[in-house]
């Protein structure tokens, strides 16, 4: 029996430790930092110390041998691109999956991104890299003044939390995105990932979340999901215009459905045009999953993929949407990547939907009116809410999870224990999920697990997306 080591301090983390907690060849999942998630499935939480990415790494693999960990998964782009793998393989023999520090400009940046893509012939919108902001406001002006109906995307070209794409619908909101990009607080917030600026051009179609998994040699489908990254519906300007300058922020992801269908003929297009010409033409072997955020386009009657971006871990909360539907054994997979037997290996999937939706920190009110200075996320927000269960129950939650009184799975994304009790710890707090035959039932049981007189969970400030699945 395995010992496995989920790497996360998030919703995605929780989902993945879940996953290995169903299969029968894993004894006990452990998970870092991790949260109060934990409780939900079974799992244990090893906490870190505070310290430099580098020097937390030092640690984990000194746990992973204290624990006799035999499995260990990176969840968030932040380890794999400190080096977390390639510490682990020169200093332990304790396998690791996942890409190296080197082929993380999958995600670490979209100026050199593009520029690959584009040079093997991977189909990306059009776009220009910028290091002067005037510069790219210069070229914006001439877009919009050359390609009317047409609108721009600028992009800040390192990691910026899922906040550095400003999807624009005119020359004013691309100026003042890039203003944003460039200025001085997002740097300084983000650790200078605006110091370079991708501008493309915006895409229509339908957006998917396409998964895969390769272990060098053997690329596969991994699963597919529907993001909902920005941050308010379409229903909600008022507030976008208020407190957001008119452009809908973008988030980690608000909530997600999987599959999206691509179907047989988008799928292999997919794979043949985007996912296997990317790990094949890279210098380094690449072994783990890619995440690659697509729009298929309507053209000349054919859905064209196009790649809008790429991360070299899975999604949060596009695990939480996917791994419930997995059928296969995720350590058997993961396994397989690690002895680069992936092509012997099975990836089946439930024929079931599944609906995940975030409770995030939202707006505080008092007195009816919103408390000046906090936008709510992914602006900032209240955190240490405690948490409860709504109608008759109405009580604190404990040890014993959420996931115990309500109808489907319930993944922390930031919580903790405190004197006993889950409180909020972070922007996005909790995914709930659940599954159903159809997409509109899973919805329902969904909503209901948070809305729910009885049986549904609330804390305060907390506000989510409505249209998850619709
Ligand atoms: P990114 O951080 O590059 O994934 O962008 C975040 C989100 O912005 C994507 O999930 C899309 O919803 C949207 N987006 C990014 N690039 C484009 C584009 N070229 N056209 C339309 N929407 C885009
Ligand atoms: N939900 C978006 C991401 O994980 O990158």
């Amino acid at each position: 029996m395995s010992k496995v080591l989920i790497i996360d301090g998030g919703g995605r983390g929780n989902a993945i430790a879940h996953a290995f907690s169903k299969s029968d060849k894993v004894e006990q999942v452990f998970v870092t930092p991790g949260n109060a998630g934990v409780y939900e499935y079974g799992g244990k939480q090893i906490p870190l110390q505070e310290g430099s990415k580098k020097e937390r790494i030092s640690e984990i693999i000194e746990k992973t041998e204290d624990l006799g960990i035999d499995l260990a998964v990176p969840g968030p782009e932040g380890w794999i691109s400190a080096g977390i793998v390639d510490e682990f393989r020169s200093k332990s023999d304790i396998p690791i999956v996942g890409p190296t520090q080197n082929a993380a400009f999958l995600e670490t940046s979209k100026c050199d991104t593009k520029d690959y893509l584009d040079s093997i012939g991977v189909p990306v919108p059009e776009y220009e890299n910028f290091d002067d902001p005037e510069e790219a406001k210069e070229w914006a002006e001439i877009f919009y003044e050359e390609n009317p109906g047409k609108d721009l995307v600028p992009k800040a070209d390192g990691i910026a939390a899922g906040k550095g794409a400003f999807v624009c619908g005119s020359l004013e909101n691309a100026i003042s995105a890039i203003d944003k990009i460039s200025s001085e607080d997002f740097n300084e917030e983000y650790d200078d990932a605006g110091r370079r600026i991708e501008i493309e051009e915006r895409l229509h179609g339908e957006e998917v979340s396409f998964f895969a998994i390769t272990d060098g040699e053997t690329i596969k489908p991994f699963g597919t999901a529907k993001d909902y990254k920005r941050r308010f519906s379409d229903q909600e300007h008022s507030f976008i215009d208020k407190y957001f300058d008119g452009i809908n922020p973008n988030t980690g992801g608000m909530g997600a459905y999987s599959p999206e269908e691509t179907g047989e003929e988008l799928t292999d297009k997919i794979m043949s045009e985007i996912a296997r010409p990317t790990v094949e033409n890279l210098e380094e072997n690449y072994q783990g999953i890619l995440h690659f955020v697509l729009m298929a386009v309507e053209e000349n009657g054919e859905r064209q993929p196009y790649v809008l971006e790429i991360n070299v871990r899975d999604g949060d909360p596009e695990a939480q949407a996917r791994l419930p539907r997995l059928k296969s054994d995720l350590y058997e997979i993961y396994k397989s990547v690690v002895r680069e037997e992936l092509s012997q290996t099975d990836i089946d999937w439930s024929s079931k939907y599944c609906v995940s939706v975030c409770a995030v920190s939202g707006r505080p009110w008092e007195d009816g009116k919103p408390v000046d200075g906090y936008a709510g996320y992914p602006g900032n927000y209240y955190s240490k809410q405690p948490i409860f269960l709504r109608g008759e129950k109405r009580k604190r939650v404990g040890k014993e999870g959420i996931g115990k009184h309500v109808n489907g799975f319930v993944y922390h994304n930031g919580t903790d224990l405190h004197q006993g009790y889950l409180r909020s710890r972070g922007g996005r707090v909790l995914t709930f999920t659940n599954l159903a035959d159809t997409l509109e039932e899973a919805r329902q049981r969904t909503y209901s697990d948070i809305e729910g007189d009885d049986g549904g969970v609330f804390f305060s400030y907390m506000d989510y997306r409505k249209d998850i699945g619709k």
